[in-house]
């Protein structure tokens, strides 16, 4: 509904988690160059990505325990409240769903690592839609059809996916940066998790490892939400599976999106990433 959105600066946002004074505060936000930072678009699994590197951390020693059970995201405060974040002790495990290209300036002239999961457009807008409808904070009653051409419209919520997996593309050979997919990270989750270790310098044993893959798996994830998410973790660990998207989108609907990814993102480092 219109009265739960507005725009900033040409992207529509949800008014009941965000607001554009906020969003303005946040150009002013101060990073920290040990600071670690987890951007993704909506639905790719930031949650999850978020548990993984909250307990990599907690393990290495280098973040308190029980610092933060949510991913703290830096839009969803109220102007005056952003101030929470610099009171948290370092090193700070910080989280946004704002575009690569409007992050807080600070965070890049820190130098501030940046971490990004990406998922296969398909699934994230399915994903999208089942959130969105399932919230009722969200208030949407959409159906599927109309929310696809929300989500090819850049109409929805952070803007269009293209755009954003667009922007990293750029960024792919940044140092600063690691890009996990989201498809990878299920299929071998310890590599993956190895390769995060190492880009944040966490040295941690084969079995600490072990132990936090253990804990990071859907079904895991699921079984604890209460605890870490409250109601909200029924709604958002829904089936966490790879091409659930065949049950949903037509055939027309799976051209188009192969058709934008196509004109987007075909012959790039990320779009080869993201094969799916
Ligand atoms: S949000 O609300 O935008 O921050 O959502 P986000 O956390 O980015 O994405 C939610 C989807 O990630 C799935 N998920 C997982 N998949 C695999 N393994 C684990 N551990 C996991 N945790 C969360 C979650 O189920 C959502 O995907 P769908 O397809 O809707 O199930």
């Amino acid at each position: 509904p219109e009265e739960r959105q507005f725009m900033y600066k040409g992207t529509q946002y949800p008014s009941t988690v965000t607001s554009p004074e906020t969003l303005q505060a946040l150009d002013n936000f101060e990073a920290r160059a040990d600071d670690i930072l987890l951007v993704s678009y909506p639905k790719c699994g930031f949650n999850w990505m978020f548990q993984i590197l909250n307990s990599l951390a907690i393990a290495a020693g280098t973040t308190e325990k029980g610092n933060e059970i949510l991913p703290p995201l830096l839009e969803f405060r109220k102007p005056k409240n952003l101030q929470v974040f610099s009171s948290m002790p370092s090193q700070r495990i910080l989280g946004t769903h704002l575009h690569p290209d409007n992050l807080p300036k600070s965070f890049i002239e820190k130098k501030v690592k940046i971490l990004t999961i990406i998922r296969n457009p398909k699934d994230a807008a399915v994903s999208y839609y089942h959130f969105q409808y399932n919230n009722p904070v969200m208030g949407f009653n959409y159906t599927w059809d109309k929310f696809f051409s929300v989500f090819m419209e850049k109409k929805v919520f952070y803007g269009s996916y293209f755009d954003y997996i667009s922007a990293w593309n750029k960024k792919i050979n940044d140092e600063n940066v690691h890009i996990v997919i989201y498809e990878e990270l299920k299929k071998n989750m310890s590599e993956e998790v190895k390769k995060i270790a190492k880009f944040f310098n966490f040295t941690l044993t084969e079995e600490q490892i072990q132990s936090i893959c253990s804990k990071s798996t859907f079904k895991s994830m699921k079984e604890n939400s209460m605890n870490t998410h409250g109601k909200f973790g029924t709604i958002l660990f829904r089936k966490g599976d790879i091409g659930d998207w065949k049950n949903c989108l037509t055939e027309e609907q799976s051209k188009a999106i192969d058709l934008k990814f196509e004109k987007h993102l075909a012959g790039t480092k990320i779009g080869d990433l993201l094969k799916y």
